[in-house]
Parts: C-alpha cells; structure tokens; sequence
C-alpha cells in the first residue's frame, strides 16, 4: 500500500467546508497545517521562493527595507518574509496557525524574522499602525465573503502613517460559484482598502501564464 500523502487541495475544500459548516470559518488553516506536519497530505501553501508578483515588485521597484519595519499577514511557512528580511526591512511575519508558525521557524533557522501567532481580526494592539510595509497574499480571500470587510479593514490598520501595503489576490471569475475555499476578489472589494484610510497608488489586474488572474494591489497611508 502506497505511503504518499494526499494532495493538500482536496484536503482543504473538505476540511473548510466542515469548518465554515460549523461557524468556524478559520478552524480549517491548523487543521490543514497539521495534517501536513504528520505527512497525512502534503503541505499546504509550500513553497519556498518568494510569490513572484511580491518579487517583481520589490526587484522593480528598487525597494530596499533599511531601517524600516515590514509585516507579512497570514504568513504561512515564511518565503515572503524571508524575502523582506533579506532587503533588510525589520520583519514580523504572523499567521494563525501554530503549526505554521513553527514550520517557517524551523525553516529558517537563524532568520531575523520575528514570527508569530497571531490572528489578524485580533491582532496585538502594539500593531496598530506600525508598520512601514504591510504585505498580504491571499488571506483575504482565504476566508468566507462574510468577513471580508473586517479582514481588509484590520489589514489596513496596521499600515503606519506614510506606510505601504502590498495587496496580492486571486481575481473573482463571474463563473465562480462561491463554494470556495478560495474566495477571490472583486475589483471594488480590493479597491476597497480606500474605504480605511487609505489611498490607493496601483490595482493592476495581471494576467499570468501559468496562474489565473490576480490582483496586485498598492496602497499608502
Ligand atoms: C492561502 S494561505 C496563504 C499563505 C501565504 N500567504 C502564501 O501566500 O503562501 C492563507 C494563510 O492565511 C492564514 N490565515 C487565515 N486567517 C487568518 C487570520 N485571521 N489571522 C492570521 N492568519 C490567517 C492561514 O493560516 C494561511 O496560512
């Protein structure tokens, strides 16, 4: 009998359908965490460069992090992070799931990267405003449409006065049927981070090879 693990994907329909059924619409990120760790499935969200859409941005824009804190929200197993830290911002990289948490840790022994649990519709007071680079990818749209407002208005109030946020997520095809997970995004919903005192610079709708829309977002405050 084979020992391979399971693909994630299937996976994570299940486990969030189960989890969103019961009023637990983020049980499911640590659920499936964890089934990867005991190699149950394979791990979710693995990868370990950079999201390329954060990598162009950061390679285009010369952007350079001395003396700067930076944010990754809903960080998962670290790339982003690791990438920030390596264009030298000061960075905190935060995720929900504990198993998450001490996967990019071990992943990345000796890293400047301050991870932690923590989760973004509660997150530390001292946050509040912060930070002078705040990058999100793909948790938005990770949770049910029902929360939407109040993720993107937390994700927004951790963005310093005079501060960046990056913006990463999946374009809403009209043909979706909102079964999710994920559940993507809608121009006026990520043009939406307005709507919380911030301004928008750029909302490029990119059309990828090998992917299917997405956004990619930028913001200051
Ligand atoms: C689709 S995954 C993306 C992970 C990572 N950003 C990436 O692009 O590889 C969404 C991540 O958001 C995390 N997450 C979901 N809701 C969260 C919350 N309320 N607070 C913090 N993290 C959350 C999940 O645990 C998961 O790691």
């Amino acid at each position: 009998m084979s020992t391979e693990p399971r693909g994630w994907q299937a996976e994570a329909d299940r486990l969030a359908n189960a989890s969103v059924g019961r009023g637990d619409p983020t049980g499911w990120f640590e659920e499936l965490y964890a089934a990867g760790e005991s190699g149950e499935v394979t791990m979710a969200w693995d990868h370990d460069d950079p999201q390329p859409l954060l990598a162009d941005w950061t390679h285009e824009g010369d952007v350079t992090g001395a003396g700067l804190r930076a944010l990754v929200v809903g960080c998962g197993l670290g790339a982003e992070a690791e990438h920030l830290a390596a264009l030298g911002f000061a960075t905190t990289a935060f995720d929900l799931s504990p198993t998450a948490i001490r996967t990019a840790r071990s992943r990345h022994p000796g890293s400047s990267v301050d991870y932690q649990v923590a989760d973004l519709l509660d997150p530390p007071r001292e946050w509040h405003r912060a930070f002078d680079l705040v990058v999100e990818i793909y948790t938005v749209q990770a949770v049910p449409r029902d929360l939407r407002d109040r993720m993107i208005s937390a994700v927004s109030d951790l963005v310093a006065s005079g501060g960046t946020l990056l913006a990463i997520q999946a374009v809403l095809d009209p043909a979706d049927d909102g079964s999710g997970p994920p559940w993507p995004l809608t121009r006026e919903e990520i043009e939406s981070f307005v709507r919380h005192g911030l301004t928008k610079v750029a909302v490029e709708e990119l059309h990828l090879a090998d992917t299917s829309p997405r956004w990619r977002a930028e913001f200051v405050r």
